[in-house]
């Protein structure tokens, strides 16, 4: 039983996850050790190419990324939809627009994520699929540091949806009604296939399972798998 499990779990589970999960899957940490005290979790927080480079050097038991290349040999479950929102400093000319055409953002200074992160090239493509040039304002490696930034009046972003939910709230920051977004993707939590995984690490991703908000689980609103394809690896 549960009370028996409790005393002889032991062990360490290394945990990889994206600068946008770091807003969500932390808060489940604090029930998690509650549940399960002899087990110790360490987390990194990367962007995509930075969990990229440790999945293939084997650094971690598990990863929470997107869409991982498809050639390469790894256990890949969809946990949480990620949508990437357009937002923008209150007050913006934009923001009292419905439907906005996307081209119409190509005069726009935008702030961008750094290179390899996974939003920013999906919003890359998103635009280059379009045609629309993107005006680069600035370049950011930090979501916290953008949505300031964005806030102060410097320029859009295209951020994920997790990480503006109380900026959006407050009124500190507005979400534009562009056409195509919010561009939808996902988290998957993933491991190497020939990895198998530890009791600990095992218990940790139940519980992830167990323990995500049911609002932003993918079965709400599954993605095709061809408009997976589509939509390209990251
Ligand atoms: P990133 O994470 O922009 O920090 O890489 C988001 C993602 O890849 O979905």
């Amino acid at each position: 039983d549960v009370a028996a499990l409790r005393g002889i779990e032991k062990g360490s589970v290394r945990l990889a996850i994206l600068t946008t999960v770091k807003y969500v899957v932390p808060k489940l940490l604090g029930s998690f050790a509650a549940a399960h005290p002899g087990i110790e979790v360490a987390m990194v927080v990367g962007n995509r190419g930075a969990l990229l480079q440790r999945l293939a050097a084997n650094q971690d038991d598990l990863y929470i990324l997107g869409q991982p290349p498809d050639d390469w040999d790894v256990v890949c479950e969809p946990f949480a939809d990620n949508p990437l929102v357009l937002v923008a400093p209150p007050g913006h000319p934009l923001a009292r627009e419905r439907a906005i055409d996307p081209r119409r953002l190509a005069g726009e200074p935008f702030i961008l994520r750094e290179p390899g992160s996974g939003t920013r090239a999906t919003m890359q493509r998103f635009f280059d699929a379009l045609g629309v040039p993107l005006r680069a304002r600035l370049e950011v490696g930090s979501n916290e540091a953008i949505k300031q930034t964005v806030a102060g009046g410097l320029g859009l972003a295209v951020l994920s949806a997790h990480t503006v939910g109380a900026e959006l709230a407050l009124g500190e920051l507005v979400q534009l009604d562009v056409q195509g977004f919010p561009l939808l993707r996902q988290w998957h939590i993933v491991y190497p296939r020939g990895k198998r995984l530890s009791p600990a690490a095992a218990a940790f991703k139940d519980w992830l399972f167990a323990h995500r908000d049911p609002a932003v689980a993918p079965a709400a609103h599954p993605v095709p798998a061809a408009a997976r394809r589509a939509r390209g690896r990251s």
